[in-house]
């Protein structure tokens, strides 16, 4: 990991929608934080001049949280804008000159992915991947062998401690929770393999449709768009072994290792469901056969976890919006009457923090007889919380890795979900607000699925 800090910021697609709606709000928290102070070029091709970049600016901050006047003051004067087609050297030529004395810029490609190549490429070329760093939006690829292009066409114009990969979900508070939560306590190490856990279940739900966002999401598809990345990230710092140190390789030596021992998935354990009403999304073909809904099965296969099923769900149009994960332990033996409920731990990682410990307590009264109990702990919203992207964005600045998927990471991920891209199982419609099509029911978790509430707190087994 190199320690220098970059020392300019260039992002390109500063006229889209990333921009729009993500990265001007990321750039006034940075410097409201203190933590960006370097001139930042906005590439595009519109025509714009620095002016009406920074108009787009105040709009951007108008619609997406406010405008800080001091901030976007300081933002205004590091502005800057290169206009120009990333078809043509020109436009790389020109903004090697606008980079001036920096030495180690950081390169954002907030661009659609068919465009990595090239402008890597004549970053390459132009002399501005020297000393410089690149930050690579999702989606990385959309099978194995485009993800081993990407990072060839990377590797030959940077070294891998300056490819900064993406994934928000790492950028995330409560993900790194995870880690530190299992990292830094005793009691869990004990309980947290074969001999003890009966079953793992991640459910990312979303209350909302595909948001306008059709034509990208046909490309992607519930298992490209969220499992292949985020979800798969979330059950690696669930399942990995602790690394030898804190540092970026270390983490990502181990995470990597989780994923090795994830065969690929079978197609027979998944499910794949699409909303009615998909089709008529803008952008969206009317045949469709894309998911808005997955749910699978996989095993890892390692000392650790061998024989523990793992299940992930993630669907568009669910009955709430709300990540979590349960793990649920075996079942105690019954000494009082029918046996309990297994025990279990539950993290909710968004909208709001929790975690609670499922277990059983005797109910007031005569009877020797019991109900579930959660203890919790929950971090409701301060407003303090940093940004998932002002944290990666700043990281990436720094040359810290660790938040970001590594060449090898991202190659395995891939490799899980391939069989289920290549041989996709058929897709069937659910009702809007339901948990997904009727056939998803064949991938559940012993005991059944535990559907998030809306409210965080609900003891159930
Ligand atoms: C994105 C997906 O990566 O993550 C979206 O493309 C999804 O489809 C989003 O809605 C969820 O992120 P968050 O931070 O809102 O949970």
């Amino acid at each position: 990991m190199s320690a220098t800090h970059s020392d300019a910021l260039v992002f390109f697609g500063a006229t889209g929608d990333l921009a729009y709606k993500k990265i001007f709000p990321t750039l006034q928290a940075m410097i409201r934080h203190g933590h960006l102070d370097v001139p930042v070029i906005g590439v595009a091709k519109a025509g714009w001049g620095v002016e009406q970049f920074r108009e787009r600016a105040r709009d951007s901050l108008d619609k997406h949280g406010g405008v800080d006047a001091a901030a976007f003051a300081k933002l205004c004067t590091l502005l800057r804008y290169v206009d120009g087609d990333y078809k043509d050297p020109a436009t790389f030529q020109e903004l090697r000159k606008r980079l001036g004395g920096a030495e180690h810029p950081a390169h954002y490609l907030a661009i659609p992915p068919v465009l990595f190549g090239l402008v890597v490429e004549q970053l390459g070329k132009s002399g501005c991947a020297k000393g410089a760093r690149v930050i690579v939006e999702k989606p990385f690829g959309r099978d194995l062998e485009s993800a081993r292009a990407l990072n060839r066409i990377l590797l030959t114009n940077f070294a891998e401690s300056d490819i900064f990969r993406i994934d928000h979900y790492l950028g995330k508070e409560p993900v790194q929770n995870l880690l530190f939560f299992r990292f830094s306590n005793a009691f869990l190490e004990p309980i947290w393999n074969r001999e003890h856990v009966q079953s793992i279940q991640i459910t990312m739900a979303e209350s909302f449709g595909v948001q306008g966002r059709g034509a990208f999401y046909e490309e992607a598809g519930a298992i490209r768009d969220v499992m292949e990345n985020h979800l798969l990230q979330i059950l690696a710092n669930l399942t990995m072994e602790p690394p030898a140190a804190p540092d970026s390789e270390s983490v990502r030596d181990e995470k990597v290792k989780v994923l090795k021992a994830i065969p690929p998935l079978d197609p027979a354990h998944v499910v794949r469901g699409q909303f009615r009403g998909y089709r008529k999304e803008k952008g969206v073909a009317a045949d469709s056969q894309v998911e808005t809904f997955a749910a699978l099965r996989l095993e890892i296969m390692s000392w650790r976890w061998q024989g523990v099923p793992v299940f992930i769900r993630a669907g568009k149009c669910l009955p709430v919006t709300c990540t979590e994960v349960v793990v649920r332990l075996r079942r105690p033996p019954a000494i009082y009457g029918p046996p309990p409920p297994p025990n279990y731990l539950r993290f909710r990682v968004s909208p709001d923090v929790v975690i609670a410990l499922g277990a059983m307590a005797k109910v007031p009264g005569e009877a020797m007889a019991g109900a579930p109990i959660e203890l919790v702990a929950s971090h409701p919203p301060s407003g303090q919380e940093m940004d998932a992207y002002e944290r990666l964005l700043g990281d990436a600045m720094k040359g810290d890795n660790t938040l970001f998927a590594r060449e090898d990471y991202v190659e395995e991920a891939w490799r899980i979900v391939e069989p289920v891209l290549k041989a996709a199982p058929p897709v069937y419609e659910y009702d809007p607000g339901a948990w997904g099509p009727a056939e998803a029911a064949r991938i559940a978790p012993p005991g059944g699925w535990r559907d998030p509430a809306a409210t965080p707190s609900e003891p159930r087994s």
